[in-house]
């Protein structure tokens, strides 16, 4: 009876990490892969493999392993491939799968983010429809549970130690992925951008890539985002789907639209006697990795990168802040595992949010849209983000009053200026 048991258990375990490894590994290759420059044939080719790997594999797989475990003839041969692929599953799952699912539930997000407001707004309720038209995957968006009109607004401030205390308070407004196919109609945006009214004008706007998934959209460039400002100015860089389009029509409708494309060598934006470089790439689908930052040439360094998978070239380039999108958070969340599918040569390390990538924070924006209008667990995101110079923070350890700090938050930014002398003597 015991040895039945034991036999079972050691079946059941078997069995369950040769299902983990094996699909782990189908995840793996078709997450990184599509992280690479692969043309869109490719990679919808690679995705009907990798469906079949999963989806006819599994099941094959545990019935060969059942018969297998259980004493039954299999051909030598064949059995023994099985057998070879069954281990290699199984370090898969034990020390790839395990340790960086544990990670991931262990993580905490860098202490650099200060405050995180989030509103959401939900678009079907308050146009009094879902604003939906037929077209590509159309049916997807008309799931129940689908999050996909649940949108986020979300105020985030980033204390950030390279910041000047001059650019305390410059706000950002970055917006990401809107995946323009004609299946979430114009009202969908629209309504977006009308609740930004809410919030004050952004000093920069930024948007990193992702516009168009049907040609048939291609005026809704102008039309659409010409409606968004910044204070100072107006940023955007493109996306891999824009370049299975006509890329440069649509870089000439963004600059139609106002928009300044951010170039990897960058600009330099003088704001309060600062020089902020605001730089912008399109790698590794289109043109180079950043420049290297000269610190000489700039006091702040932002990046707009289209992708997160720059993030490790861009901090050791010197970029105080990497603003992206194009994971979508995942779009389809599942509990305690988190997001399956994304598109990165990094997995799902970089899903959403802030990260610390040595001295660089990068924000990884949801989007608001995607190719298949789908979002469970992972609603559309616009954010306002507020910079914050760290050096003007003071710790309670050290004595700073309350009162100091409450009076700095509520002033304007001149006046936030000049009283910098004041934070000095405050961490002195
Ligand atoms: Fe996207």
């Amino acid at each position: 009876m015991t040895t039945a048991l034991s036999n079972l258990a050691g079946w059941f375990l078997g069995c369950l990490g040769l299902v983990t490894g094996h699909v782990a590994l189908a995840v793996w290759v078709l997450n990184v892969c599509y992280g690479l420059p692969w043309p869109k044939p490719r990679l919808r080719r690679l995705r009907k493999l990798h469906l079949a790997w999963v989806l006819i594999g599994t099941p094959l797989l545990v019935v060969w392993f059942t018969l297998s475990w259980f004493g039954h003839d299999v051909p030598p041969g064949v059995g023994r491939a099985l057998w070879l692929y069954t281990i290699g599953c199984w370090a898969v799952a034990l020390v790839g799968f395990l340790p960086a699912q544990t990670a991931r539930l262990l993580r905490r997000r860098p202490e650099w983010q200060r405050s995180n407001h989030t509103r959401v707004v939900d678009l079907e309720r308050k146009l009094g429809v879902r604003p939906v038209a037929r077209g590509p995957k159309w049916w997807f968006a008309l799931l129940k549970g689908n999050q996909q009109f649940q949108v986020e607004f979300v105020q985030k401030e980033f204390a950030l130690p390279a910041l000047p205390a001059e650019l305390d308070g410059v706000t950002i407004l970055h917006v990401t992925d809107l995946h323009f196919s004609g299946v979430l109609t114009p009202r969908f945006y629209e309504a977006i951008f009308a609740e930004l009214s809410h919030w004050p004008e952004p000093d920069i706007v930024a948007l990193t890539g992702d516009y168009i998934d049907n040609e048939a959209c291609y005026d809704w460039i102008p039309e659409l985002l010409g409606q968004l400002r910044g204070r100072f100015a107006q940023f955007a860089v493109v996306g891999n789907h824009d370049n299975w389009f006509d890329v440069a029509g649509i870089k000439r409708r963004l600059q139609a639209a106002g928009f300044e494309l951010a170039r990897p060598e960058g600009r330099i934006l003088e704001l309060h006697g600062r020089r902020l470089l605001v730089a912008g790439t399109e790698w590794p689908w289109i043109g180079s990795l950043p420049a290297p930052v000269d610190a000489h040439r700039a006091d702040f360094a932002l990046l707009l990168s289209h992708g997160p998978d720059v993030a490790y070239e861009a901090a050791r380039r010197g970029y105080h802040l990497t603003l992206c999108g194009h994971n979508h958070g995942g779009q389809v969340r599942l509990p305690v595992l988190g997001p399956v599918y994304m598109p990165s040569r990094y997995g799902r390390r970089f899903d959403m949010g802030l990260f610390r990538v040595g001295d660089m924070a990068l924000f990884v924006n949801k989007g608001l849209g995607g190719e298949h209008p789908l979002r469970i667990g992972a609603r559309p995101e616009v954010a306002l983000i507020t910079l914050r110079a760290a050096s003007l923070e003071c710790q309670p350890r050290q004595g700073v009053p309350r009162r100091w700090r409450q009076q700095h938050e509520t002033t304007s930014l001149p006046q936030r200026k000049a009283k910098t002398c004041q934070a000095s003597a405050c961490r002195a």
